[in-house]
């Protein structure tokens, strides 16, 4: 059986599934069940100053596909709403309790020096881990001048995670915010500081949708809305993106990255890992599902190793990264066109109205020639650019294949190609 167990920045877990954190780590009671469950670690829902903030009903609303199932969810809750006190001696026994799993606390306090050394002391004292700085929750923290207001500022990463470096011995994890242009920028103003990893992503700001009866964004608060953070499937592209820019980029390359961002099953962390992530961590998919889902996860992880003969998990992350490019060296003579099965096709028509409409004019439509009332669908392949839509809009699995086109002509990209003016000569 394939080895899961996991060393990041020092810290063992038997598995790479850590808890993100949000509700599920809000309180021993939860992280015991987690850990019953199976969980390699959590990161404790983010702490502050006393007294904590108060938070608004309701929190949560959802974004669902036409067929109910959830895309993703929108929150509006803010860090722990639970005394300081309480929290860390909560963290000190869970420590003393699962020494095997790897146990960090989720920071965000104001931006002075003295507020940072003041909770760093107190929380290493409770024989956590690591931190992680919670530079990324994009509602009602930012009006107050931290999470987001950080993470959006690379020289305020840079000063307050050199403050932290400064005021703790453990491992310190800047948590990174999406709202931004370029996430090479705080990744690299986190490493200029000298932060252990980062981790990554936090919530989008989002409006879920809006009533049509009351026009009003929902959940409203007693008629009034604000912007929340969107997490969930949906994100999880958009997360694999910021990881493999990380990753791929040889300033950041060699930053140690916790990630975080739609995972909710095994293939979802193969892929993160794949990209270079150290461990991965779920929120949504545990608040969903609950904590029995790390079943699951461990066990189809270790068979889809097993079924490719990875015995650790070092064996294949990072393996995508060199795979990751920029557009002017992809090879502009490599070509596919699409087949339709007519053995599978349903004749639905839905590759020919997206072709027709809004691609290249690649479908034919003809009466099929034993049953006139039923229509054929077949590739032009002289016109066919090889765009996936017609693939992507099938509704058949394997119906509609890519298939590679020898063209004889050998590879060329942009940097090299003749209507490139400005080409390598
Ligand atoms: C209700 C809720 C509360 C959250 N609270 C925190 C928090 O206190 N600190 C933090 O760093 N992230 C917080 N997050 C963000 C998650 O840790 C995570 O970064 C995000 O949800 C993306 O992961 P997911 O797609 O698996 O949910 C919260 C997310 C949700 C849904």
């Amino acid at each position: 059986m394939a080895d899961l167990s996991t060393s990041f920045l020092g810290i063992h877990s038997p598995n790479p599934f850590w808890l993100a954190s949000a509700p599920p780590t809000d309180k021993a009671f939860n992280v015991y069940r987690a850990f019953e469950a199976g969980w390699g670690g959590a990161v404790w829902k983010t702490l502050g100053e006393d007294p904590p903030p108060v938070n608004a009903c309701s929190r949560y609303s959802v974004h669902r596909d036409i067929q109910g199932k959830v895309l993703g969810i929108n929150n509006i809750e803010l860090i722990t709403d639970r005394p300081l006190a309480v929290n860390l001696e909560e963290i000190r026994q869970t420590k003393k309790d699962w020494p095997d799993r790897a146990l960090l606390v989720s920071l965000m306090v104001p931006c002075e020096e003295s507020s940072w050394k003041s909770i760093l002391t107190q929380v290493e004292d409770t024989g956590c881990d690591g931190v992680e700085l919670n530079f990324g929750c994009p509602h009602g923290m930012p009006e107050r001048g931290m999470g987001a207001a950080v993470g959006q500022v690379p020289d305020y990463i840079e000063m307050v995670t050199g403050w932290c470096k400064q005021h703790t011995h453990v491992p310190v994890i800047v948590k990174l915010t999406p709202n931004i242009t370029d996430i090479l920028m705080p990744a690299q103003a986190a490493m200029n500081a000298g932060a252990d990893a980062v981790s990554l992503i936090n919530t989008l700001s989002s409006i879920s949708g809006i009533d049509l009866d009351t026009l009003s964004p929902y959940h409203a608060i007693d008629g009034q809305y604000t912007s929340g953070g969107y997490c969930g499937p949906a994100v999880k592209p958009i997360a694999l993106n910021m990881v493999g820019q990380i990753a791929r980029n040889p300033a950041t390359a060699t930053l140690p990255i916790s990630a975080i961002g739609g995972i909710s099953d095994w293939h979802d962390a193969a892929e993160f890992i794949a990209l270079g992530a150290g461990t991965v961590q779920v929120c949504t998919a545990a608040m969903l599902n609950g904590f029995k889902i790390i079943g699951d996860m461990t066990d189809g992880l270790s068979r889809w190793m097993d079924s490719k003969g990875y015995r650790t998990i070092d064996e294949f992350r990072g393996k995508a990264v060199p795979k990751l490019t920029d557009w002017k060296y992809l090879n502009l003579n490599y070509k596919t066109v699409a087949h339709i099965d007519q053995n599978t096709c349903i004749h639905c028509g839905r590759c020919f109205a997206a072709c027709e409409d809004t691609a290249h004019q690649a479908v034919s439509m003809t009466p099929l020639p034993d049953n006139l009332h039923q229509t054929q669908y077949t590739i032009i392949d002289e016109e066919c650019v090889g765009c996936n839509l017609c693939q992507i809009t099938c509704p058949i699995p394997d119906c509609i294949t890519m298939t590679e086109i020898d063209t004889g002509n050998s590879a060329i990209n942009w940097t090299q190609h003749p209507a490139n003016p400005f080409r390598e000569q």
